[in-house]
């Protein structure tokens, strides 16, 4: 049994690899934007020099038991010391030398400086949501990054708590999010789409649910998103109005700020336009209102050592405080 083991560890890998591959998947090799582009540039060069050279080395390998088989001396002696110099040694020297130039020139283009008329955003890492702010247009939001296309934007990224990585697999290269520092990183789509981003590095228990969209929209429809999101929302009426009262009252206000109302709390996600976000808890689940009564009953039930605690309300007190928490577009 045990000499199976490997090949049927193999082509569980590769069976399991093959979803990931499919298109619309958030893939770094289907890329999206200038420096995903370039880093599936280089990770199809890297792929076919190692295809090259494991196809040598099968290649000489068989050569070796062929001749060993039909009887005879395995290796001719003159020329295999060449054969070890000119592979074992020179042909390496090339290779990684190009390889580490290729790399250099790579990573030298995305991390090119931004130009100053650049969209600067702050995207802070907590445990275990995305904090988004554009201080020039004065939204906050939190796990969707609205951008325009076609438009480097700069990120500004730092964290509240422990290391965190921000990483847009169709987008951008991975940069860390290190206490007390912070990074800067260039993202650009080419296209309109939603583009997962992920959380790069293990941070905790949450680290899988640390996920996030990126909103790639036509420059117009960027602005009018901005336009939006840095008013106050619509003042609520009937049942969202009891539910605004339902949320000034409750535990709420101790983490969550809304524009227009006493709440400001910056310990968890702003939910000034909250009803318009895409996802609940970090793209944990999709914004419906019986997803949101059960996250507010029993977040732990169903991100495990999220931060946030279960809210004490009563059923009709509960349903009024979604209708406005959706109502807040
Ligand atoms: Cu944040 Cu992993």
């Amino acid at each position: 049994m045990r000499r199976f083991r490997a090949p049927m560890l193999l082509v569980a890998a590769a069976a399991a690899l093959l979803p990931a591959c499919s298109a619309g998947s958030p893939s770094a090799l289907h890329p999206q934007g200038p420096a995903a582009q370039r880093i599936d540039g280089l990770w199809w060069f890297m792929f076919w020099i190692a295809l090259g050279v494991f196809a040598v080395v099968i290649g000489m390998l068989l050569f070796g038991l062929f001749r060993r088989r039909k009887g005879g001396e395995s290796v001719a002696r003159g020329g295999g010391e060449k054969a070890v110099v000119l592979l074992g040694i020179v042909a390496p020297a090339i290779i990684l030398t190009t390889l580490f130039i290729v790399s250099m020139r790579d990573l030298n283009a995305i991390s090119a400086p931004a130009k100053s008329n650049a969209l600067t955003l702050n995207v802070i890492g907590h445990d275990w949501w995305w904090e988004v702010r554009y201080p020039q247009q004065h939204v906050v939001t939190a796990n969707e990054i609205h951008i325009p296309t076609g438009k480097p934007v700069l990120l500004h990224l730092s964290t509240a708590d422990v290391i965190h990585s921000f990483w847009v697999p169709q987008l951008s290269e991975k940069t860390d999010m290190i206490p007390g520092k912070t990074n800067r990183m260039l993202i650009q789509a080419d296209h309109p789409g939603i583009y997962r981003g992920q959380c790069a590095e293990f941070c905790g228990l949450e680290h899988a649910r640390m996920s996030f969209l990126v909103i790639a929209e036509s420059p117009s429809q960027f602005q009018s998103w901005v336009t939006t999101q840095s008013q106050p929302p619509a003042p609520p009426a009937g049942s969202a109005a009891q539910g605004r009262r339902v949320f000034l009252h409750s535990t709420c206000v101790s983490c969550h700020a809304i524009q227009g109302t006493k709440a400001s709390a910056t310990d968890g996600p702003d939910l000034t336009h909250f009803g318009s976000r895409r996802t609940i808890a970090a793209n944990t689940l999709p914004n419906t209102p019986g997803n949101l009564s059960a996250w507010i009953e029993d977040p732990q039930g169903i991100k495990p050592g999220a931060l946030m605690p279960p809210a004490v309300v009563e059923p009709r007190q509960l349903q009024a405080l979604v209708t406005y928490l959706e109502g807040l577009k």
